[in-house]
């Protein structure tokens, strides 16, 4: 995927919504561990969980006051500052949602989403060489991405030390199909825009010649009613 990630933030206008994007996503994630520091029953959890909510969104400050230097320095040429890509933009906390789950289930999938983050991040650090403010972003990032993807292991192994390995395969493969079920939902709307403007072309068309040669068969103007009925309507039917 490299090339793919050189192409991606090798554009100015590409580089400034990625940014936007990843500050929202590191911004979410934050508030979603500081809630799990709040639901959590075990002291320790709560107070890394804080350390790791206020990185993250430091994180998110990082990204958006770079988009904006960024943007002060040369506006977008398109208007639109959505990332419409069906890659997986995320690089992981963006499926993150507390719902009362118990901590082992929250630190797998921590762990799994900050590793998936490491790795990528690792990757953007190498792809924007030009750009050397947001490569030491990436940089500074990176080494707090690494110190929770090793945290969360750790306290994966201590608050489950019989079945923690399981635990991790189990949040791999709940993130795998969250991935599929993004790719096909993708690929789904590509097929309902392909079949949507074949009908448009394929059958509209004939359609609207076949009514057209119809209405030149009606008589124009006023039509004569047959004498029977004539009668004036006394119901509606
Ligand atoms: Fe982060
Ligand atoms: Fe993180």
């Amino acid at each position: 995927m490299r090339p793919v990630h050189r192409w991606v933030w090798g554009d100015f206008d590409r580089r400034v919504r990625k940014l936007i994007a990843f500050a929202a996503v590191e911004g979410d994630g934050g508030r979603d561990i500081l809630r799990a520091a709040e639901v959590t029953s075990d002291p320790l959890l709560r107070r890394l969980y804080l350390e790791h909510a206020i990185d993250e969104l430091r994180h998110a400050d990082l990204f958006r006051q770079r988009s904006a230097a960024l943007l002060r320095l040369r506006p977008t040429r398109s208007r639109v500052l959505f990332d419409m890509s069906p890659l997986p933009g995320g690089h992981g906390l963006d499926d993150l949602s507390i719902k009362g789950e118990p901590d082992h289930v929250l630190l797998a999938f921590l762990h799994v989403a900050e590793k998936a983050a490491a790795g990528r991040f690792a990757v953007y650090r190498d792809v924007v060489g030009d750009d050397p403010s947001t490569r030491a972003i990436f940089e500074e990032i990176l080494r707090d991405e690494v110190f929770h993807m090793n945290y969360t292991y750790a306290q994966l192994a201590r608050v489950l030390p019989e079945t923690h390995r399981r635990q991790v395969w189990r949040a791999r493969a709940s993130r795998l199909w969250k991935r599929y079920l993004r790719i096909v939902a993708a690929v789904a709307n590509l097929l309902g825009i392909a079949v949507l403007t074949m009908i448009y072309f394929v059958v509209l068309g004939p359609f609207a010649w076949l009514a057209k040669r119809a209405e030149r068969r009606e008589p124009v103007g006023w039509t004569r009613v047959a004498q029977e009925d004539h009668k004036s309507p006394k119901s509606l039917y």
